[in-house]
């Protein structure tokens, strides 16, 4: 028997054993797939458990994919560029982390016929999930990144020739009529709540949430009750979960599976 987990904190909204234990049944994989609640103290017992093989891989979420790396002996190149980790592995005994959230959102860019090409997009954010998603959106050719974030050291430490770095206060200077908007924040993930107030939002923007659970925050059901193009973070959860299981077993597994029977399941359970 294989085991996998995701550790995080909270980790209550997380689907990631529905999503892979799921799989694991299609594909008549011998595996199991839990959630682990832990603090910081407790990776290097959990990380451990990868060492001494009883498990196989784990998952990072929120909070951990930034501090996650000071334990871990190698990071994947990727990684190094994004400065974020939501899964790791043992390779030639070594606990490796890698980024699959990139790889993630650019499905779900690919999925719903976003274009970014040489345009500016706002991103609500500055955490780990944030930093993929601007990994993934500079490979396509981005013009610019308004980042805004709560704690404005840290989107300030972000900036670069692509992003400009703002405080959460000034979002409504920057926000048009059609802009592509980027939820990274957990805002609306436990409560009802909009990162961005209702009079910001417009039918010609687009409206694109990192949370996948529940499966219309806030921000979207504003955004659909106005005319706006809104996606959840249903395809980037099942493709970076996609990803991670093709590093953990060392092939490709893509072609093998019903998407859409899955996205039905996932979204029935929700
Ligand atoms: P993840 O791995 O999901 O990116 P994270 O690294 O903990 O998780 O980042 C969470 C992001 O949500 C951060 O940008 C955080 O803002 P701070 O940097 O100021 O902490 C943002 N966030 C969380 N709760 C928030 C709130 N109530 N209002 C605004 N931003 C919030």
């Amino acid at each position: 028997m294989k085991n996998f987990c995701v550790i995080g904190n909270p980790i209550d909204h997380s689907f990631s054993p529905q999503l892979h234990n799921w799989i694991f049944n299609k594909l008549n994989i011998k595996a199991n797939y839990k959630k682990i609640v832990c603090n910081e103290n407790d990776f290097f017992t959990i990380i451990n458990k990868i060492k001494n093989d009883d498990l196989m891989g784990i998952n990072i979420t929120i909070p951990f994919k930034e501090s996650v790396i000071k334990f871990l002996d190698e990071i994947n190149h990727r990684v190094e560029l994004i400065g974020s980790v939501n899964c790791i592995l043992k390779n030639n005994q070594k606990i490796i982390g890698y980024n699959t959230d990139w790889y993630g959102f650019s499905k779900l860019l690919f999925n719903n016929k976003i274009n970014v090409y040489n345009k500016e997009v706002i991103i609500i954010g500055a955490g780990g999930v944030s930093k993929a998603i601007i990994h993934s959106l500079i490979n396509h050719n981005i013009k610019k990144i308004r980042l805004f974030n709560r704690t404005f050291t840290k989107a300030k430490a972000m900036e670069n020739f692509f992003i400009n770095a703002y405080k959460l206060e000034n979002l409504e200077c920057f926000i048009k009529k059609n802009s592509i908007i980027i939820n990274c924040t957990s805002v609306g993930m436990k409560n009802n709540i909009s990162p961005i107030s209702e009079s910001l939002i417009h039918k010609n923007q687009i409206l694109i949430d990192t949370i996948y659970n529940p499966y219309m925050t806030e921000l979207l059901k504003i955004g659909k009750r106005k005319g706006s193009q809104v996606i959840n973070g249903m395809d980037m959860f099942i493709y970076q979960g996609i990803a991670s299981l093709e590093l953990w077993l060392g092939k490709s597994i893509n072609d093998e599976l019903n998407i859409l029977e899955l996205k039905k399941y996932l979204k029935d359970i929700l």
